[in-house]
């Protein structure tokens, strides 16, 4: 029973995906079937396979009326894609079906809750899009719109809340069975806050308290919340507009914010203990996380940023990846990530070497080079009395291109460059990120796969992203030391 716009865009996918040579995009990050991808949606489990849901515009690469696009997989690395989910063809969505949650349903279902997006005109004569919430239920590939959408609008807001910034809805199951949402919503104050619903059956939803505020402190309006259990703490995740830098947090303008605190048991509020950005890159927004049926906590992001999503290319059909899958856990009252360990499956020819010695220069070492690997450096002074000033690592290089990550011991500075990686484009193309100081030793993994680079610092404890359209040709890695460093490296190509 699909509208005449979702069978048009499945028409389209179907046919102009093909036009896209599978060398032309990720081997093993999820990136727009065809045209436009933004925020991962529904990343959820159903009838046995993870399910991936995104912010799909098909007819361009750029951000257009939304849809939802969809992909399944059994290994969170390799996915099928299924047909487009959602499309804007109802009146209360008729201008976008923005970001929301899966789940499933106990009669074997899968429940779909999304942000309904309507233009109307206000009393003083200009438009404006109202934000409602609304639900699909779905077989796993086909969905119908439910009967009674919306089914949470602005009689559901708290006072002050605005119905114009209400949405990204997130759903969750209880241990007793029933389902809560968290909803990003504007407060009177103009910045953000989260909003927490109730259901007894996934269907009828009821408002039951302000879950956090920001009260201006992070950003304005807070996207995309998920929020969970992990460790023993409570946890926020969200995507906050319009940030101010913080020392050396929150420099994406549009960047993410993790809070990690506890419920307070007599109130049940949220009190918060830390904060702090969840990636520390260029291209990392919207994140979304699911629990694993062995109780690993998973989150995807949207691997791009509205501030840089000017960093593109002309010839690609495809605009939009998704970052691997990060396994996420609290330690020392921060937020770690690792690459999840279905990657070491993928892991092909290795090359190893152990305490190589680089002093003022550059050292390229044999069998490892690539777009597509993982690459583990282990890195300490030659002479612990005498730090070196720098050590880096070049990659996605040629004599034309570049792209390098480097460490400052003397600041405990860690910073990514990719200005020689193909752009045009005066935008950002540096981030700086402080890290654990540790006497000049680091540990880095490199995760390359063709059109990106995600960088795993001292076990995860910082994250830098990065998205690179350089040219494929472009695949050398070397070494760089400005003093005198010693280094273990183990670099593994990875397969599709
Ligand atoms: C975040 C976001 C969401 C919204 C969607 C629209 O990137 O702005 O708040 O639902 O993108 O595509």
């Amino acid at each position: 029973m699909s509208s005449q716009t979702l069978r048009e865009a499945r028409k389209y996918e179907e046919v102009y995906d093909k036009m896209i040579p599978p060398e032309d995009r990720p081997k093993f990050h999820l990136s727009a079937r065809v045209g436009w991808m933004n925020d991962p949606n529904g990343f959820s489990r159903y009838k046995g396979e993870y399910h991936m849901f995104y912010q799909y515009h098909p007819y361009s690469t750029m951000w257009g009326p939304m849809h939802w696009a969809h992909a399944v997989s059994d290994d969170l690395l390799h996915w099928k894609l299924l047909p487009a989910a959602l499309a804007p063809d109802e009146i209360y969505d008729k201008d976008g079906c923005f970001s929301g949650s899966a789940l499933e349903l106990d009669d074997g279902r899968q429940l779909l809750m999304y942000t309904g997006v309507q233009k109307q005109q206000q009393a003083d004569g200009t438009f404006r899009e109202v934000q409602t919430q609304c639900l699909a239920v779905g077989d796993g590939v086909d969905y119908v719109k439910y009967a009674r959408n919306p089914v949470l609008d602005e009689r559901d807001l708290p006072e002050g809340g605005s119905r114009y910034d209400f949405r990204d809805p997130k759903m969750w199951r209880n241990t007793d069975g029933t389902f809560s949402c968290v909803i990003g919503n504007r407060p009177a104050d103009g910045s953000g806050q989260i909003l927490l619903y109730g259901s007894s059956d996934g269907f009828q939803w009821s408002f039951k308290r302000v879950l956090a505020e920001n009260h201006n402190r992070i950003g304005k309006m807070w996207e995309c919340p998920d929020f969970f259990e992990l460790d023993g703490k409570a946890v926020i995740l969200t995507s906050p507009q319009d940030m101010m830098p913080q020392g050396f947090e929150y420099h994406n303008g549009n960047g993410t914010l993790c809070l990690i605190g506890h419920m307070d048991s007599e109130s049940g509020d949220f009190v918060e203990e830390a904060n702090q950005s969840i990636d520390y890159g260029i291209d990392f927004y919207a994140p979304q996380t699911i629990l694993t049926p062995d109780g690993r906590r998973v989150m995807i992001g949207w691997m791009q940023n509205w501030d840089t999503s000017n960093l593109r290319t002309e010839i690609h059909r495809w605009y939009g990846q998704m970052t691997i899958p990060r396994e996420i856990w609290i330690q020392d009252g921060r937020l770690w990530q690792r690459p999840i360990r279905e990657l070491e499956s993928l892991r092909g020819a290795k090359a190893e070497y152990k305490d190589v010695a680089v002093t003022d220069g550059e050292v390229r070492l044999p069998g490892v080079t690539g777009r597509c690997v993982d690459l583990n450096v282990t890195v300490r002074p030659a002479d612990p009395d005498a730090v070196y000033r720098k050590f880096a690592v070049r990659f996605a290089q040629n004599e034309e291109f570049r792209t390098s990550v480097s460490y400052h011991p003397s600041e405990s500075v860690f910073k990514i460059d990719r200005k020689f990686s193909g752009s045009r484009r005066a935008i950002i193309h540096q981030r700086r990120s402080k890290v654990r100081e540790q006497g000049g030793e680091i540990r880095l993994r490199l995760i390359l796969d063709r059109f990106s680079a995600e960088v795993f610092i001292n076990d995860g404890e910082h994250v830098v992203t990065g998205t690179i359209y350089t040219d494929l040709a472009a695949e050398g890695i070397s070494f760089c030391a400005d003093g005198g460093v010693v280094m273990d490296v183990e670099c593994y190509e990875l397969e599709g």
